[in-house]
Order: C-alpha cells, then sequence, then structure tokens
C-alpha cells in the first residue's frame, strides 16, 4: 500500500513529521538503494525497500521468540491431549501459527526458536547448512574418555552413520554437553545408546548464534533482542 514518505518515516509517532521531512531533505532515507528527498513522494513499503538509520520501515517482519520448553510439552501446534507449545503462548502469538525451527522431544526441555519465517526455519533445520545444536544431557551412566573420539568419528546409528559431533564430559561423568549439525528423530538419545548410555534428562542450550536466555524460566518465552535476529539472519544469508 503507498503512503507518503514522511508519514512513513516519522515510524507511527517515532519522529514528528517536520523531524521526518527534514531527515528526508538531508538525504538520510533511500528508496531502492537511491536517496530520495522529496517528503511527499508516494512509496510501497511492502514492495519498494525504504531504510533510515540502517533500518527497513514499515516492512512487515517476521515473528521470533524463543522458549524455554517444560519437558512434557510437545513441539506441536495442537494436540487435543498433551499441552503444546501453542498453549503456552497467549493468544497474540498463538494466532500467527508460528513455527519450531527444529523440534525437541516431549520429555526434552529448553530452546525452541519459534517463528512464521518460513525461510529460516528450513535453513536452521536443513541439513545443508549444518546449524550446530548444543545440548546438555544428564545419563544413567558416566560417560567415558572413549565415548569422545567416537562421537567426534560419527556414530553408526544402524540406519546412518551421524555425522561428526563434539562431545565434552562434565565433572562426575554423568552430564554432558554435546554439539551435533543434524537433527534426525531422537538423535542425540540414539547417540548415547550407540554407546550404552540412556539419557535422563536432555536440555538443548543453543541453536547455532542463538543462546537460551538463562532468566527465562521453564515455559517462558521472549521475543528475540535485535542482536539476536540480526545474528540468525547472518548466520542463514538471509535478509530479515
Ligand atoms: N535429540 C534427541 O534425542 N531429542 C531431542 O529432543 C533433540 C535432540
Amino acid at each position: 500500500m503507498e503512503e507518503r514518505l514522511d508519514k512513513l518515516a516519522a515510524q507511527g509517532g517515532l519522529l514528528t513529521r517536520r523531524e521526518a521531512r527534514e531527515r528526508i531533505r538531508a538525504g538520510q532515507v533511500t528508496v531502492d538503494g537511491q536517496v530520495c528527498r522529496r517528503a511527499d513522494a508516494r512509496v510501497d513499503p511492502g514492495a519498494q525497500r525504504v531504510v533510515m538509520d540502517g533500518k527497513r520501515l514499515g516492512a512487515v517482519r517476521p515473528v521470533l521468540l524463543m522458549m524455554n520448553k517444560p519437558a512434557g510439552v510437545l513441539t506441536a501446534a495442537r494436540d487435543g491431549r498433551d499441552p503444546t507449545f501453542q498453549d503456552l503462548l497467549p493468544e497474540k502469538y498463538a494466532r500467527l501459527g508460528l513455527s519450531a525451527a527444529g523440534r525437541l522431544d516431549k520429555d526434552a526441555e529448553g530452546l525452541l526458536l519459534l517463528t512464521d519465517d518460513g525461510d529460516l526455519v528450513h535453513r536452521i533445520i536443513s541439513p545443508r547448512w549444518k546449524t550446530e545444536k548444543l545440548y546438555y544431557a544428564e545419563l544413567d551412566k558416566p560417560a567415558g574418555p572413549d565415548d569422545v573420539p567416537a562421537f567426534a568419528a560419527g556414530l553408526d546409528l544402524g540406519d546412518f552413520i551421524a555425522l561428526p559431533a563434539h562431545l565434552t564430559i562434565l565433572p562426575g561423568g554423568k552430564a554432558c554437553a554435546v554439539a551435533v549439525t543434524e537433527g534426525k528423530f531422537h538423535q542425540v538419545k540414539r547417540m548415547f545408546a550407540a554407546r550404552g548410555k540412556k539419557v535422563l534428562r536432555l536440555v538443548r542450550l543453543k541453536i547455532g548464534t542463538l543462546e537460551l536466555d538463562k532468566n527465562l524460566k521453564t515455559g517462558e518465552f521472549r521475543e528475540l533482542s535485535e542482536h539476536e535476529r540480526r545474528a540468525l539472519y547472518d548466520m542463514t544469508e538471509l535478509s530479515g
């Protein structure tokens, strides 16, 4: 939808129209890469790229949330029996039909990235992009020094060979950090099972550049900061 450039540059009241016009005349606003000094120019911010102070104006921005998923909650839209991440969102977000960029099992906890940007989800979960995911795992018996090179070599899981993964054994051995670059069904549990260990607790701490906010209690969520958004779009080479 077209609108006047000075109205758009006022960003719904962040600047007065007069301030917006001054910025436009000073050459601080570009339309599709060209400086536009006409305050009354008509632009369509959905179709054209209108930029001021390095920020695109008026474009609908994807929603990006991080949630600290509790155990017992499904990574699914709605289930009818078990609670899902959708059930933990207020209506304002629930109605957007957000998808998770990488599922967690029902009993797994931690970082879920929820968004309405399908391209971003695709890049994060596509094996081609090898996005690293970091997990904290508690085991039924201690991991040993032999497990580290076995994870690094790529474990044979029967139907496929897992890509090399980085295992760090934490003091005591019954807790580990493991970084993987693929996300097949029950991947981390199956990798430990291949080494004779059962995962008793699994928490995702990181997806690529995005780290679970330690201040988010289980079941809580928040919007990503500008910095977190930027880092994810840079990582996936998408313009967000
Ligand atoms: N690996 C698993 O086994 N489960 C998850 O939920 C995520 C990774």
